[in-house]
């Protein structure tokens, strides 16, 4: 059966602070959706938190943009701000970004991944959300996932898998897209892949099948609004087994906590730390940056699962690393390279700082 999976997530208030999601919000986003469910619009959902974002992993066959799931989307998420508000939650309805849903969410503050394919025989998917980063924080686990065959064994020794995948890769500054073709053209394919502040990978085809592997949302937050709104905290839909690589494979590149921009008022590199639902929960300097990855079996379009991936202790050496990486670049406090470079900072007095100061500058 031919199927739609969104994914539409966006922090509507987060309870302490910004360390997570309140409970009444989440159920509130379960009545929703399973309301939604009722009236035929859904064929199944699953809703989860991430920090303090709200997750909505919907099936249904309307495809991808859907004006009505959209709309579904927009409205648990400004029904799940008025009961942020009730409860005073910290920074309610924080990425709604417009009054009025125009359509489609995408341009209004929350993030989007959604993918449509044929069902398969037996079709897992692993959802992965974040908390504290930005959306070029996939760049590099999909390009082990589907390029690098020290990850990927399947790439060499796999028939399925051996010719090879492609990225589109956004610029999410000029909103400009490229495709490219693994392995021949990695070098140049890293150039871009490689500076995740500008350059997001949005989709990874087979190339073998042209079926699509992956999705992510590359929406940027404050490239959106103009201004400091949170981070990005993405998401990522990726298939699994058979023609695409193996569970295992997909989940193996977050063994290696990788440094992404994010964490405290989005404006700090800080280790891509893998944890299980329970700890997601970031409180340490606001962090650091989490990420957790739902498994799924789809059956008809239902969502058979989730069960909790990174739940699991060959991930506790990750954690470890990614303890010790915050404590060494804490120890920077406002020094970069743990502060983000001047242009990529949320936050800034720069310019308050300036004005006071500018009197006092001389010529060298
Ligand atoms: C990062 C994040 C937090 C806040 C920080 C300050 O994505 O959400 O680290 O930036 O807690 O928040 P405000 O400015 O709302 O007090
Ligand atoms: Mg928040
Ligand atoms: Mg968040």
């Amino acid at each position: 059966m031919r199927l739609t999976l969104s994914v539409i997530k966006a922090d509507i208030g987060g309870y302490v602070g910004h360390s997570s999601s309140h409970p009444d919000i989440v159920e509130l986003g379960r009545k929703s959706m399973e309301k939604a469910k009722k009236d035929g619009l859904l064929i199944d959902f699953h809703v989860t938190w991430c920090g303090d974002d709200l997750q909505l992993i919907m099936t249904h066959t309307l495809g991808e943009d859907n004006e009505k799931i959209h709309k579904l989307a927009w409205e648990t998420f400004e029904a799940g701000t008025e009961l942020a508000r009730k409860l005073k939650l910290y920074g309610a309805g924080q990425d709604l970004l417009s009054d009025a849903f125009s359509g489609n969410v995408k341009g209004m503050g929350p993030g989007v991944a959604e993918m449509t394919f044929d069902e398969r025989p037996s079709e897992p998917v692993i959802v992965f959300m974040a908390d504290k980063t930005s959306a070029g924080s996939w760049n590099l686990p999909l390009y082990k996932i589907f390029a690098d065959p020290f990850n990927t064994a399947g790439l060499v020794i796999a028939e399925n898998l051996h010719a090879g995948f492609s990225f589109e890769i956004h610029d999410v500054k000029e909103h400009k897209q490229i495709t490219m073709n693994a392995p021949e053209e990695i070098y140049s394919m890293l150039v871009f892949m490689g500076a995740p502040s500008r350059y997001a990978v949005k989709a990874v085809y087979s190339r073998g099948t042209g079926e699509i592997a992956a999705a992510s949302s590359t929406q940027r937050l404050s490239l959106i609004a103009g201004r400091y709104v949170g981070k990005d905290d993405p998401v990522c839909v990726v298939r699994s087994q058979g023609n695409f690589p193996a569970v295992g494979e997909v989940l193996e590149p977050f063994a290696f906590p990788q440094i992404v921009e994010g964490w405290m008022r989005g404006s700090h590199h800080g280790p891509f730390m893998p944890v299980s639902l329970a700890q997601a929960n970031p409180t340490r300097f606001d962090g650091p940056p989490r990420v957790i990855a739902m498994g799924f079996q789809l059956a008809n379009g239902r969502l058979i699962g989730p069960r909790d991936m990174f739940d699991d202790p060959s991930y506790d050496k990750a954690r470890e690393q990614a303890n010790e990486i915050a404590d060494y670049l804490r120890r920077h406090g406002p020094f970069e390279p743990h502060r983000l470079p001047l242009e990529e900072m949320e936050y800034t007095t720069m310019s308050l700082v300036m004005k006071k100061l500018a009197g006092r500058f001389k010529e060298l």
